[in-house]
């Protein structure tokens, strides 16, 4: 089912190598839709310098080589030489019919990618804060769309598992004693473990003495010592994976690719760097220099790849992670959906491993930057005594605000149905909220607007697709079992299928640019056509053949609204 632009753009492209010979067909027709025509070509104005002649004549002699016959009802030449081309409405009903017909609703399968997708990542025996969760929420909605666009996505939950913090940690796991409150913290509050660990640390040279010991123990792989960081891993993991299945993100054990993962790799990254000269000691520290990473003084900033006491560092483990991303998954594009503050630490890492040749040229590194999740102070989210807001606690604050509104909204139904139309609403309201705003923007978490049924949010989507749900229910139909033949005659008809014609190119560009607010964006523009269409052609009231070409496209709507909401990872609820 090919979209407009797919059809079009060739056809002016073989327009202008008619008109000016195949030395000239390269020449790209970008085609934009405007306000003046379904797809305005500028193909003439960059033509008009090669050509040596005027903008307006080019445009004449393209149009004239044009053939458009069956798609285009006009073509007219505007301005300084655009090509306006209206689609014809029968060709937008019958590409619409085929769109209806196709399981994939236009979404292309694309030349296959092995793609390693590094989201969530976070640490244990930490709290997950709000900017985990946009990590999570962004990073499963980009799986979804990259595995339905035909890639191999190998999910890389990077956690923070190892590394110093873990000597204290084990050594206060051990005081407290397996089983005890306190040790139940790592799992039900993390901070508060962390916390109390810490605060022993800081207290008692003692104890930081045996905590220090712990770290050596630990990398040294002594048993008793992994059994008790494995002891507090299995905390940490039950913990992730509640917040991950209150979320509904796709992320399983199996994902789990932590820091510690990489452990055997790191000395061999080390020499190797060392041996190629890439890296030197820097006062007692093995460090790589790069000549683009120079600090305020003008001096190149160190990426540390072992510290002075021998432990290896974040930036190492991300080295051996790109190894083994080349080497056994044979990845072509690595993603990492990770804080935007980290964004020089990437930078770093990855003109370190293509300096070492780990990370081969075709191979494209891409770090989706996330942008803070803001109080309403403006300031990165906190709760009032300053710890970083539980997780757990919003969601939970999400599902009840949605839990008043359907109360209020539906008293008509079961407790037990109401529920569970909260829980989506209210968990689906806090990932749209999350993944309609750029991914590298920051936002205000502000439950009351997201939760809201106006506006660029998940409730006025879901309410949306539930309202077409509510027209075949009306009318004792089945969206999946209407007729598949579509006339269009009212403007509204017209513009609601020329956008549903849309989707599947803008499901294509969220794959390639990784923006899942695009098709945020494509969806609430889906809404407010849909509203207008039944605003202006009734469609239970309609007869004949109008009626079952509206209802065609309003199960056409459901069906992308559904499918569109499942590929971001917000579920719609059957009726709201
Ligand atoms: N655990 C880290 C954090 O919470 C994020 C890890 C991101 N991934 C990576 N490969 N460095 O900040």
């Amino acid at each position: 089912m090919p979209s407009p632009h797919d059809v079009l753009a060739p056809a002016v492209s073989a327009a202008i190598a008619a008109a000016f010979g195949d030395d000239f067909r390269g020449a790209d027709p970008v085609l934009r839709p405007s306000q003046f025509a379904d797809l305005q070509a500028n193909a003439a104005l960059p033509l008009a310098k090669r050509l040596g002649m005027p903008p307006r004549q080019v445009a004449e002699r393209i149009v004239a080589a044009l053939d458009v016959a069956g798609v285009c009802e006009g073509v007219e030449i505007s301005g300084p030489g655009f090509v306006n081309l209206t689609l014809s409405n029968d060709w937008i009903a019958s590409a619409a019919e085929g769109m209806a017909r196709d399981g994939r609703l236009g979404v292309p399968l694309q030349a296959q990618q092995v793609i390693p997708l590094d989201y969530s990542s976070p640490n244990v025996a930490k709290e997950m804060h709000v900017g985990h969760l946009r990590t999570t929420v962004v990073g499963d909605a980009l799986a979804r769309v990259l595995e339905h666009l035909g890639h191999r996505v190998i999910r890389q939950n990077h956690i923070g598992d190892w590394g110093t913090p873990f000597g204290m940690l084990v050594e206060h796991l051990l005081e407290v004693g397996e089983g005890s409150d306190e040790a139940r913290l790592a799992e039900t509050d993390p901070n508060a473990f962390y916390a109390a660990a810490r605060a022993k640390f800081d207290e008692s040279p003692d104890f930081a003495e045996r905590a220090r010991a712990r770290v050596v123990a630990l990398q040294a792989g002594d048993p008793e010592t992994l059994h008790w960081w494995e002891t507090l891993l299995g905390a940490s993991k039950r913990y992730f994976n509640r917040i991950y299945s209150t979320l509904g993100v796709t992320l399983t054990d199996a994902d789990l690719a932590g820091e510690s993962t990489y452990n055997d790799d790191l000395p061999r990254i080390c020499d190797e760097l060392e041996a190629a000269g890439i890296a030197v000691v820097s006062d007692g520290a093995l460090c790589v220099f790069l000549d683009e990473f120079t600090g305020r003084d003008g001096k190149p900033v160190p990426l540390i790849v072992r510290k002075s006491d021998g432990g290896f560092g974040y930036a190492t483990t991300d080295l051996a992670m790109i190894r083994q991303c080349v080497r056994e998954f044979h990845a072509n594009r690595i993603v990492y959906v990770v804080g935007a503050p980290q964004a020089l630490h990437f930078q770093m890492v990855w003109a370190t491993a293509r300096k070492a040749g780990w990370l081969p040229d075709d191979v494209e590194p891409i770090h989706v930057q996330i942008g803070n999740v803001l109080g309403p102070d403006k300031k990165i989210l906190r709760t009032r005594e300053g710890a970083a807001l539980k997780l757990m606690a919003l969601l939970d604050d999400g599902v009840a605000k949605a839990r008043a509104y359907v109360d209020e909204a539906r008293p008509d139904l079961p407790q037990d149905v109401r529920a569970e139309i909260a829980r989506q609403v209210g968990i689906g309201a806090i990932k749209y909220a999350d993944l309609s705003v750029a991914h590298d923007t920051a936002y205000v978490f502000d439950l009351d607007r997201m939760v809201a049924l106006t506006g660029n949010t998940g409730p006025y989507l879901q309410y949306a697709a539930a309202r077409v749900r509510s027209i075949f229910r009306t009318a004792g139909l089945s969206a999946g079992g209407v007729e598949r033949s579509v006339a269009i005659a009212e403007p509204a008809e017209r513009a609601l299928a020329l956008h549903l014609l849309a989707f599947g190119s803008v499901v294509g560009q969220v794959g390639d640019a990784l923006e899942p607010h695009r098709l945020c964006g494509y969806l609430y523009e889906l809404a407010a056509l849909f509203s207008s269409f039944y605003e202006n052609c009734p469609v239970l009231k309609a007869e004949g053949e109008v009626r079952s070409s509206r209802l065609a496209l309003a199960a056409l709507t459901l069906a992308v609204m559904e499918q569109g909401l499942g590929l971001l990872g917000v579920e719609t609820p059957h009726e709201m």
